[in-house]
C-alpha cells in the first residue's frame, strides 16, 4: 500500500480502516479480521468507541507481523490532563495486547463553553503526549477534531507539531481553513467519515460521476481524499465495501472532476464543532 510521510519521517499506510460505530464484540472483532484479510494495514480505533479489546484480539489472531501494521487510538474526552493522560494510554495499551501505539491522537480539543482554563488542558494534555512519544512508547502523536483556532493555539506551546489532525471531511464538508492550517505546518490530515457516514452516496453528481467511472461513490470519496493530499479512514462492517474501499487504483478523477467534487454544495456532515458537541 502507499505510504504518507509525517513530520517525523514515520510511515503512515495512506488508506486506514476505520472502527467507529462498530460495536465491541463480534462485529469489531469479524470487521478487523476482514479488513486484515483484504490487505488493510492501517486500523483506527478510539478509547470511546468500546472496541478496543476486539480490536485488539483481531489483530493478535491475525498472526500478522505486529511492525508491518499502523494502529491508532484516541484519548477520551474525561482523561485530558497531565497524568490522567498517562495513565489512560496504558489502558489503551492493554486493552489492544499491545506494547506501543503507532498513533495516539487527543480525541477532541478542551474548549471555552466547558473550562474557562481550555488551552491549559490542552496544552498539559499534550505535554504528556510528547512525553510518551519521547519515552518511545508511540511512533507518532496528533489531534482530532482542532479546528483552525484550536491547533493555532495548541502550537504555541507545544514543543512537538503534533503529526496528524484527523477531522470531519469528505465531499460537502471540506473544513478548508483547518486544512490549509495542517497543511502549511506539515501535520497531515485524516479525514473521518469519508464518505460521510453515509448520507452522501445518493448525491446525484457523485452517482453520476461514479456511473462515468464505472466504480462507486465510496470509492470516488477516497479517491478524491487522497487527491486532497488527505488520508481517509473508511469504515465497513460488510466485506464487500471493506474490500472495494481499498481498490481505487482502476479509476482517475481528472482535475475537473476534482473541482467538481470540490464545489459541491455543504451536505451530509455530522457536525465537528468542538463546541457543539455535547460532552
Ligand atoms: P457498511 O458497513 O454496510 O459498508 P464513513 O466511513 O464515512 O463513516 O461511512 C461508513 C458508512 O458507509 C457505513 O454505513 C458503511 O456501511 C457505508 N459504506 C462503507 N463503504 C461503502 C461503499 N464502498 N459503498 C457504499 N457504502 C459504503
Amino acid at each position: 500500500m502507499k505510504t504518507f510521510k509525517l513530520n517525523n519521517g514515520v510511515e503512515i499506510p495512506a488508506i486506514g480502516f476505520g472502527t467507529w460505530q462498530i460495536p465491541e464484540g463480534e462485529e469489531a472483532y469479524q470487521a478487523v479480521k476482514e479488513a486484515l484479510a483484504a490487505g488493510y494495514t492501517h486500523i483506527d480505533t478510539a478509547a470511546i468507541y468500546g472496541n478496543e479489546k476486539s480490536v485488539g484480539k483481531a489483530i493478535k489472531d491475525s498472526g500478522i507481523d505486529r511492525n508491518s501494521l499502523f494502529i491508532t487510538t484516541k484519548l477520551w474526552n474525561t482523561e485530558r490532563g497531565y497524568d490522567k493522560t498517562i495513565a489512560a494510554f496504558e489502558q489503551s495499551l492493554s486493552d489492544l495486547q499491545l506494547d506501543y501505539l503507532d498513533l495516539y491522537l487527543i480525541h477532541w480539543p478542551a474548549n471555552e463553553t466547558q473550562f474557562a482554563n481550555w488551552s491549559d488542558i490542552n496544552a498539559d494534555t499534550w505535554r504528556a503526549f510528547e512525553h510518551l512519544y519521547q519515552q518511545g512508547k508511540i511512533r507518532a502523536i496528533g489531534v482530532s477534531n482542532f479546528p483552525k483556532d484550536y491547533l493555532a493555539k495548541l502550537l504555541e506551546s507545544a514543543t512537538i507539531v503534533p503529526a496528524v489532525n484527523q477531522i470531519e471531511f469528505h465531499p460537502g464538508y471540506l473544513q478548508e481553513d483547518t486544512v490549509a492550517l495542517c497543511q502549511s505546518n506539515d501535520i497531515l490530515v485524516q479525514a473521518w467519515s469519508p464518505l460521510g457516514s453515509g448520507r452522501i452516496l445518493q448525491d446525484e453528481t457523485l452517482v453520476a460521476l461514479a456511473k462515468e467511472k464505472n466504480t462507486s461513490v465510496g470509492q470516488i470519496c477516497i479517491k478524491f481524499a487522497l487527491s486532497q493530499g488527505i488520508l481517509p479512514l473508511p469504515k465497513s462492517t460488510n466485506p464487500d465495501n471493506i474490500k472495494r474501499n481499498l481498490a481505487i487504483d482502476d479509476f482517475e478523477l481528472t482535475a475537473s472532476d476534482i473541482k467538481t467534487i470540490l464545489e459541491l454544495p455543504e451536505m451530509g456532515f455530522s457536525g465537528s464543532d468542538p463546541k457543539k458537541v455535547a460532552f
